[in-house]
């Protein structure tokens, strides 16, 4: 009996987290650092894909356009399993630990900067809707219905991160590229939805910004943060596009994000 218990309790588990509707698709699989030759077609087994996302997450690599396809498979176990979440929760609590250190001022300008888009709130779900673990290629009209449904769970480890810091006093400022025009309410009430219920304020991207690429568009957007008189004390994103350029804030930590690389 006793040997029954165990399994079906993380078969419940399992179910549960399942079932919950804005959760983080989880719970799944054993990291492999090479997917194995039966789960892919194996055009090129010489790959190791942790020294490959290992080299993503350190900007070595850049400029990616796909997964490399014999990396698809484990991609998308790190993706769903809980390496990926166990990475966010780590970050998070690197950045609370330097967040408890700083001193602020206390004047209402202690900026604290997140982008949106999986850093806050999660697009996997869009990316993996199936159980191949292989992300299907991104689609602009496809995204934004994903988008325009408000859906997005919160990355893991973020929200708790917010509310640290909201306790500390940070105000919290969100910068993304998503369209202020056709997204800038349903991010709202994505954000609210999911937890992240106040903000000093939420950067889109509008009309005339169109063009810039993702470093521009960051950069231009910190430094009317900063000309407004705000401190940025933290800065995190997935991309290093938000994290390098000008007025980057005093710390900047990158959320792990194997799926795309955005200039
Ligand atoms: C194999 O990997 C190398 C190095 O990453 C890459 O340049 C090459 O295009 C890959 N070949 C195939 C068939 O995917
Ligand atoms: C993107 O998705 C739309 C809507 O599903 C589809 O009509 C279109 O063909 C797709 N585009 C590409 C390049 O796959
Ligand atoms: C904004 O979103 C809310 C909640 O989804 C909705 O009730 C409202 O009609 C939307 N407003 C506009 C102007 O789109
Ligand atoms: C934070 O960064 C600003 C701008 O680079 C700098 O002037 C300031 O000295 C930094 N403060 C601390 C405590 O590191």
């Amino acid at each position: 009996m006793k040997f029954l218990v165990l399994p079906l309790f993380f078969l419940l588990a399992t179910i549960t987290a399942t079932a919950s509707r804005s959760s983080f698709p989880n719970p799944i699989h054993l990291l492999q650092s090479e997917s194995s030759p039966e789960d892919h077609n194996v055009a090129n087994a010489t790959l190791d894909c942790l020294s490959w996302r290992l080299a993503v997450e350190a900007n070595n690599l850049r400029n990616w356009a796909v997964i490399p396809d014999e990396c698809q498979v484990y991609v998308g176990h790190y993706m769903l399993g809980h390496q990926y979440a166990s990475d966010c929760k780590y970050v998070a609590g690197l950045a609370y630990d330097y967040a408890k250190g700083v001193e602020l001022v206390g004047d209402g300008k202690d900026a604290w900067i997140f982008d949106v888009d999986d850093t806050t709130l999660s697009n996997a779900p869009y990316y993996y809707v199936d159980n191949s673990y292989r992300a299907k290629d991104y689609n602009s009209t496809e995204f934004v219905e994903w988008e325009l449904k408000g859906e997005a769970p919160a990355v893991p480890g973020i929200l708790d991160l917010y509310n640290k810091l909201l306790e500390l006093e940070f105000k919290i400022v969100f910068i993304t590229g998503k369209d202020e025009t056709t997204l800038r309410n349903i991010t709202e009430y994505n954000l609210k939805n999911v937890g992240f219920h106040t903000w000093e304020k939420l950067l889109l991207r509008d009309s005339t910004e169109a063009s810039l690429t993702k470093v521009e568009y960051k950069s231009k957007k910190r430094a009317l943060v900063v000309a407004d008189g705000y401190r940025i004390w933290g800065n995190m994103g997935d991309q290093w596009s938000d994290l390098l350029g000008e007025n980057p804030g005093n710390r900047t930590f990158k959320a792990p994000m194997p799926m795309f690389y955005l200039k």
